[in-house]
């Protein structure tokens, strides 16, 4: 129990929802110390829970309490901004050829954004309308408006998704900031933050942030500084995903790909190797080739990847329920040592000194001021929570 004249310790609430697996933290903010930290799929008994996690939140708080703890603020992972300026914007340029007619797409959205509004088209709810009434004044033809409508819908919506999340905290914990942090810098955070090192490399690889989707750091003093990045749609991440679906499963089983990959011989990785190049920068690019097409855009107007007739030809599809073969386990074998190749390919030029000095041309440095914005980050000594 903390005494009425006591100064309460402080703590960071770290959220990571909406996307899969939500969890919470629950961070000192003196020391950036984990007190406790807890999956929601815990506490709701469904494997891979991605919902807004209050189970975890008010498990945390009740810990805080007993502890003694004020809770200073809530730290999201995901900047729906950003997601919206990085991805979607890259996606409108696609559609519209004239970039002022672009502009003004971009300004609508951005004028749009703080009203934290689902667009529906089909319930044609008002701000749908809106949207519809605004792409009827553009000079584009109908196939790109539909497009548009598409496009901006869904990436509109998961956007407003995360903002609502302020709403929501607020109904629970009144008066609390909630603060955004780039997806990608949070993992590089959590990572050094609590490696022991001073000074180190930092390397992200995920399915997707807010666009990033491959990202390095150099670590030091305290400072995390991105020095490579790759953005959407090149994503070992979702590529491994694609493959796991190619062999009957989900999003969330790729560790049972893993698994399969030690009783096969990878036999498909010389066919697979064309698909992906590692760049110089520690970027990664795919590549279409007779076997993978990238540019399909799936039913929500985001891209996707898409094996070729030629790929179904070496390995059909094998769908959900019928029997594993040995070229399944093969198949399994070749996606795991392509990626841990893609892996170790970046990982030696993120690490080596020579790349590292090269990559502080201006190209590819993007300075981050300080990057102690994370759950962990944010609770670091000094207290600092710019990102
Ligand atoms: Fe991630």
């Amino acid at each position: 129990m903390v005494a009425a004249d006591e100064h309460p310790r402080t703590a960071v609430l770290w959220l990571g929802a909406f996307g899969h697996d939500a969890a919470v933290a629950l961070v000192d903010a003196s020391d950036g110390r984990v007190i406790h930290a807890i999956a929601e799929e815990r506490l709701s008994n469904r494997k891979h829970d991605w919902h807004f996690p209050i189970g975890g939140i008010h498990e945390c708080c009740k810990l805080a309490r007993q502890q003694g703890y004020k809770i200073r603020s809530v730290a999201v992972n995901f900047r729906a901004e950003e997601f919206v300026e990085k991805s979607l914007h890259h996606l409108i340029d696609q559609c519209v050829s004239s970039s002022a007619i672009g502009s003004e797409v971009k300004q609508f959205l951005y004028n749009g954004l703080p009203q934290l509004e689902y667009v529906d088209i089909e319930a044609r709810n008002q701000p749908a309308l809106r949207l519809q009434q605004f792409l009827q004044t553009l000079v584009i033809d109908d196939a790109s408006k539909r497009m548009l409508i598409k496009r901006i819908t869904w990436y509109w919506n998961w956007a407003v998704k995360y903002r609502q999340i302020e709403q929501t905290i607020d109904r629970y914990m009144d008066g609390i900031p909630v603060e955004y942090f780039n997806h990608h810098q949070t993992h590089a955070a959590s990572a050094y933050y609590n490696s022991g090192f001073d000074s180190a490399t930092v390397l992200v690889i995920d399915g997707q942030g807010e666009a990033d989707t491959v990202t390095a750091y150099s670590a030091s003093d305290g400072e995390l500084e991105r020095v490579s990045e790759t953005r959407w749609p090149h994503s070992v991440g979702i590529f491994y995903l694609f493959a796991t679906q190619h062999l009957g499963f989900t999003m969330g089983d790729e560790y049972k790909v893993m698994g399969m990959s030690a009783y096969g011989r990878p036999v498909y990785e010389e066919a697979l190797r064309g698909m992906v190049t590692v760049n110089s920068d520690a970027t990664l690019q795919f590549i279409e080739t007779d076997y993978l097409r990238l540019n399909d855009l799936g039913p929500h107007g985001h891209v996707v990847f898409q094996f070729t007739e030629k790929l179904h030809q070496l390995l059909p599809a094998r769908q959900p329920g019928e029997p594993f073969e040995q070229q399944h386990f093969n198949f399994a074998a070749s996606i795991q040592a392509l990626t841990e190749s893609i892996d170790l390919k970046i990982e030696t030029l993120a690490c080596s000194p020579k790349w590292m000095s090269l990559s502080s041309v201006p190209r590819l440095r993007r300075p981050m001021k300080r990057s102690r914005s994370t759950s962990v980050g944010a609770a670091r000594p000094n207290g600092s929570t710019t990102n």
